[in-house]
């Protein structure tokens, strides 16, 4: 048989899509003896399974029958009202079970509210670099996205005013922007206060959406929660995207979506042809895990262990890499972000750390315009301090090598 047989068939948007580099490249290296700062997935050595595998066995006895049965599209109720309660307590006055979603993860989150917003050639705004979520879901609707710099502060709100001017000029249509808020994929940077009320002023003067996705927002090490901006939108512009892949468990893939409660009724819609219902016994163990305390306690362990991490991989690099590379120290989240002189080249670097058995991320795949070629994404949320260590020291002398020609 013919290679792709069917593909005359395919539809547009699958013809243009293309796989994740990034999941491309932790795929590659995946081999038991490489020493990978690539993935950004949780430590399995935080997972509470023996809680979970409690729980589970606790609800089978008592619930066996609900919690193996459908479960309602939006998701279970007693679940929606405990997490839109969280989210008034972060500030999220209008939070309620009405306009909140049950999603799987927030990878699904950010797909729905795309399935929603966006049709073809739409142009949604996102981070130059970004997370591959927000533009793959924006592509499979066949709409565009534009790059627009991420600063220490964060996207820069002056830069999207521009871009949009300029696009809105070409006869583009702008529906949205992409907006990692709290230590962000890939760069490790938070957005400031001030910009993030700009962005929600913007979003109201320009009409736009805002797709804010935050699932690193409960993993921070110091310093003060900054209000979503969700908590600062007064008009129903944004669309809050969360997940409980870092802080409960990724497998279960469980997140949530709040907003205007007609957008969310519309994901919901979107939803029911998707995969009618968010996993239910997942679901009702998230509940019981929430309703014992545990997700509290679970994710102050999490903050203490990573931000051990973070500090163990920042001190190996202060030891090994040469002053020439330059990096940022995350708050939270899981990312360090490099960058390397412009004249060098994070690929070829990649290519000399796998032959050592070690692996990063190159930061070009975040660049929705090509660019970064001189940076790349470190990673310390699942490797050990022995592997980290030796990791970062072989990266540090093959960056080393690089600059003296070598
Ligand atoms: C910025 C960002 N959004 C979304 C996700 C996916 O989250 P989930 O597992 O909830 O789908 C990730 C995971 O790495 C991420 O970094």
């Amino acid at each position: 048989m013919p290679k792709n047989p069917l593909k005359h068939l395919y539809s547009r948007e699958a013809l243009n899509a293309q796989p994740s580099a990034i999941r491309d490249i932790c795929a590659l290296v995946a081999r038991p003896q490489v020493r990978s700062l690539a993935g950004g997935w949780p430590d399995p050595a935080k997972f509470p399974i023996k809680e979970i595998r409690r729980i589970f066995d606790d609800l089978m006895v008592k619930h066996g029958d609900q919690m193996l049965q459908y479960g309602s599209t939006e998701g279970l109720e007693d679940l929606r009202e405990v997490l839109a309660e969280r989210m008034k307590a972060e500030g999220q006055n209008d939070a309620a079970p009405e306009n909140l979603i049950i999603t799987h993860g927030s990878a699904q989150g950010m797909h729905l509210a795309a399935q929603v917003f966006i049709d073809r050639e739409d142009v949604v705004i996102v981070g130059l670099p970004t997370y591959f979520g927000g533009p793959g879901a924006v592509h499979s609707r066949g709409g565009k996205v534009v790059g627009v710099p991420v600063d220490r502060d964060g996207l820069n709100p002056n830069r999207l005013v521009q871009d949009i001017k300029h696009l809105k000029a070409a006869g583009k249509r702008v529906k949205g922007v992409y907006v990692i808020p709290n230590f962000q994929n890939p760069t490790g940077v938070t957005l400031s206060l001030e910009r993030r009320r700009q962005l929600v002023h913007l979003a109201e003067t320009h009409d736009l959406v805002i797709f804010e996705d935050d699932p690193y927002a409960d993993l921070r090490f110091e310093g003060k929660h900054l209000p979503s901006l969700k908590s600062m939108d007064r008009k129903g512009r944004v669309i809050h995207l969360r997940s409980l892949s870092k802080t409960f468990v990724p497998g279960v893939r469980l997140g949530w979506a709040v907003g205007e409660s007609g957008a969310i009724r519309q994901m919901v819609v979107a939803k029911q042809f998707s995969d009618a219902a968010t996993n239910t016994p997942a679901q009702y163990i998230l509940l019981e895990f929430i309703r014992q305390g545990l997700l509290d306690k679970q994710i102050q362990e999490n903050i203490n262990f990573y931000r051990a991490k973070r500090d163990f991989m920042i001190e190996q690099m202060d030891r090994h890499f040469p002053r020439e590379a330059t990096w940022n120290r995350p708050r939270g989240g899981f990312f360090i972000f490099v960058e390397l002189p412009n004249n060098m080249d994070a690929g070829e670097l990649f290519r000399r750390a796998v032959d050592k058995n070690v692996a990063f991320v190159t930061g070009q795949p975040f660049f929705v315009d090509g660019s970064g070629h001189n940076t790349f994404r470190l990673s310390y949320s699942q490797v050990g301090e022995d592997d980290m260590a030796a990791a970062i020291q072989i990266i540090g002398n093959l960056i080393k090598d690089s600059l003296a020609g070598r």
